[in-house]
């Protein structure tokens, strides 16, 4: 078994550093028509011929629903202090809004308290694209009243699980199911029309803003947050229209969330579109203050012009020579050095990577081992990466890998394999790869790794406006 050394990490290093893994509800749970759990967008958009990967569906998926003990004993041996998982919206309110589902409650407290039973940090996400389909049927996120149901639904969770959670992400990826799900295709709901996207980012731009203020009302000591996928986008050649349709794009993918939510402004080529769904004092609704900024990251983006496309701009061929994953994604771990100081400089606020790591080919070998050497390659230069940007002032205080386990990818199905822990999807078994005890090691060899993650983000001495809590 290839397993290479953990980087070293300097002695000037910040001190308070989460360890952690990450998963989301519908790419694990399964359980999809169990204990009174209602349907959600991602399970009408399966059923649709032609549009995931080989007929897959989340019904059943890593099983973690019942397998949960299990896969909190993988974490415990790993030696990770985070967990990020995320709650299935139509698991608790089946149709988004109204009753409650106890059932579907019931199964976080377990979850919850067997996390922190095995001294792991529950790192709670409230949205992670299920949609409640009776609420897409309403409109969804096209709908300004999306922003407060998700309120309503972010004052249930904080009260039930606030005496034990503290860290609490508001949304997973803001622009990519957005973009994906309501423009480019490839995501549930499966609408593409560029003017329902507008209406959509807002929304979710404004039901952001409602749930900070309801998490933090109901939330003692709440540490918030949300998770953006943040890349560079560049353009596929010097042509002047691929450099004007990748700034474009930079606008919808990286821009159209964290600005109006931290700088209380939409970067400049969406605010004129955005502004028809705009009412007085919305930017102030949406900008509140939270305590870090949360970051997934996998790869640049190269962009082009494209007239076929509404956003007039489309993804371009990746460089020659430039390495790319299974997925197709280039591999260019100083793009994560970047994106790391690029966040830190213009948002000023504590930085956790949420997300980071690699689909590979993997196998069963013969003796019941998966060797996953590119993997553990990816994660070291990224990780390395990572070190290069704190040493160079950024204030990052976590990495977590996506993902603990092999699981659903989306459109793609269960052919692309995440995992840091192999899941044998006939018989469910877990088989923790390589990578798994390459992990473990650079835990426990990182001094980073010693110090408790503080629950009370202290921050940067000079923060940007509007983007710390007051
Ligand atoms: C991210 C998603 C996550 C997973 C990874 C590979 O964009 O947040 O659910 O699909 O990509």
């Amino acid at each position: 078994m290839v397993v290479s050394p953990p980087p070293t990490i300097s002695r000037s290093s910040p001190r308070r550093f989460a360890w952690g893994v990450s998963t989301s509800s519908y790419q694990i749970e399964g359980a999809a028509n169990q204990d009174g759990r209602g349907p959600s967008i991602w399970d009408t958009y399966c059923r649709q011929a032609g549009r995931i990967a080989n007929g897959d569906t989340g019904e059943v998926a890593c099983d973690h629903y019942h397998r949960y003990p299990e896969d909190v004993g993988l974490m415990r041996r790993l030696g990770v202090t985070a967990y990020r998982f995320s709650v299935a919206w139509p698991r608790v309110l089946p149709k988004g809004r109204g009753a409650v589902n106890e059932a579907g409650l019931a199964f976080y407290d377990r979850l919850i308290d067997a996390l922190i039973e095995a001294g792991i940090e529950p790192w709670l996400c409230l949205y992670h694209w299920d949609l409640p389909q009776a609420l897409d049927d309403l409109g969804g996120w096209t709908d300004r009243d999306c922003a407060m149901w998700f309120a309503d639904y972010a004052a249930l969770i904080a009260r039930r699980y606030g005496d034990r959670v503290k860290r609490f992400a508001t949304f997973n990826e803001p622009s990519v199911f957005t973009l994906f799900g309501y423009c480019l295709g490839g995501q549930a709901p499966g609408i593409a029309d560029h003017a329902l996207l507008l209406r959509a980012m807002h929304h979710v731009n404004l039901a952001h803003g409602a749930a900070v203020d309801v998490l933090r009302a109901n939330v003692p000591k709440a540490s918030l947050g949300i998770i953006h996928n943040r890349q560079p986008c560049l353009p596929a050649s010097d042509a002047p229209r691929d450099v004007a349709a990748a700034r474009r794009f930079d606008a919808y993918w990286n821009g159209a969330f964290p600005d109006p939510q931290l700088l209380a402004c939409y970067p400049p080529g969406l605010a004129d579109a955005i502004a028809p769904y705009q009412q007085p004092g919305d930017l102030a609704r949406i900008c509140r203050p939270i305590d870090w900024f949360g970051l997934n990251h996998y790869s640049p983006i190269y962009a082009k012009a494209d007239a076929g496309n509404p956003l007039g701009a489309g993804f371009g061929d990746v460089p020659a020579g430039v390495p790319r994953t299974s997925m197709g994604w280039p591999v260019e771990p100083h793009a994560f050095r970047d994106t790391l100081l690029d966040i830190h400089r213009r948002y000023r606020l504590p930085i956790y990577v949420l997300e980071n790591g690699t689909a590979t080919d993997d196998k069963i070998d013969p003796s019941g081992e998966v060797a996953d050497p590119r993997r553990i390659d990816f994660l070291q230069a990224y990780t390395a990466a990572m070190f290069e940007a704190i040493q160079a002032g950024a204030d990052v205080r976590g990495y977590f890998i996506w993902s603990l386990l092999d699981n659903f990818e989306w459109g793609s199905g269960y052919g692309p394999r995440f995992g840091i822990v192999y899941v044998d999807y006939p018989t469910q078994r877990r088989i923790p790869k390589a990578s798994f005890h390459w992990y473990a090691r650079l835990i426990e060899a990182s001094e980073l790794a010693s110090v408790e993650p503080d629950a009370h983000d202290a921050g940067p001495a000079a923060p940007a406006a509007g983007a710390r809590r007051s």
